[in-house]
């Protein structure tokens, strides 16, 4: 269990991950459940990675283990790593520095607040969202309901559904800027690209509530009129989904205390751009 207490540290935003929070994030990454995770994912992107040279973008990439993983296994495929912590990129330029000598495309990093829809070019071929945590405060949270209106009403109807009382606000909050970075990931994909997402997750998607299941096409953008009366906007096409049970799961529990992210693992799902 670790002493940060998540909720409150990260309410004013993502800071904490410049101190206390990428420190904890840091050590993580370092224990074997972690590295054994990155090895995995990394099969996967390569297995997706068919022509010879393109981009890659690790969106939110912390110190990068993904990226360096891969660099050398894809010399002629370019990588951005985007994160919006100036520590987190430091830990990247580290490893970087010498990957980069001789190696005929660029590794680069960009430092900005995600989701960000500022900046159109260049769209990738590829785009890797792994152990995701993007923090936002209410005023951001606000600002993206003004533009994505039917977002906001379908997570709205969603978070009614399954819980009441306090419980309501924390849920709308979480489905509707997971489906706001669901689009940027899909804004920062060329149309036909591949999004390798990897979610903490208590069992395979079959195996999860009727409600976490409908709540995972959603947010990723998945979700079509078939499976849902909302009428949700579907951008991404699922391809698959595979479940690795994995003690990454308690990075969970150590934010939320929960005892019940003591199991389970994550999902890596393949999804394409429509
Ligand atoms: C749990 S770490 C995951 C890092 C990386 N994807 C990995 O698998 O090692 C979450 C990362 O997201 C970044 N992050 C969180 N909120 C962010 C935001 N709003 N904008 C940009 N980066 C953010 C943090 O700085 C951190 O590096």
């Amino acid at each position: 269990m670790s002493k940060i207490d998540f909720t409150q540290t990260l309410a004013s935003g993502l800071g904490p991950y410049n101190s206390n929070v990428g420190q904890w994030w840091v050590k993580k990454t370092r224990n074997a459940a972690h590295a054994a995770a990155y090895l995995n994912i990394a099969s996967h992107i390569v297995q997706c990675a068919q022509r010879e040279k393109g981009l890659i973008i690790d969106y939110g990439c912390g110190t990068g283990l993904l990226m360096k993983r891969l660099v050398d296994v894809l010399p002629a495929w370019k990588f951005l790593g985007i994160d919006g912590s100036t520590a987190m990129l430091r830990g990247a330029e580290t490893w970087a520095r010498t990957k980069r000598k001789g190696r005929p495309a660029s590794i680069e990093f960009r430092l900005a607040k995600l989701p960000d829809f500022s900046v159109s070019a260049p769209k990738a071929d590829i785009i890797v969202f792994t152990f995701p945590n993007i923090v936002s405060v209410a005023s951001e949270r606000r600002q993206f309901e003004e533009v994505f209106r039917s977002d906001r009403d379908i997570a709205g109807l969603l978070a009614m559904k399954q819980e009441e009382g306090e419980g309501v606000e924390a849920l709308y909050d979480s489905l509707f800027m997971s489906r706001v970075v669901a689009r940027n990931l899909r804004f920062l994909l060329r149309k036909g690209g591949l999004c390798i997402r990897v979610d903490y997750s208590q069992g395979a998607r079959d195996e999860l509530c009727r409600f976490d299941q409908v709540a995972t096409l959603f947010e990723e953008g998945s979700l079509n009129a078939k499976q849902s009366r909302l009428q949700p906007q579907k951008f991404f096409k699922l391809l698959y989904s595979q479940y690795y049970p994995s003690p990454v799961i308690r990075d969970v529990y150590d934010q939320t205390n929960d005892k019940d992210f003591l199991e389970g693992g994550y999902l890596v799902s393949l999804l394409q751009a429509i």
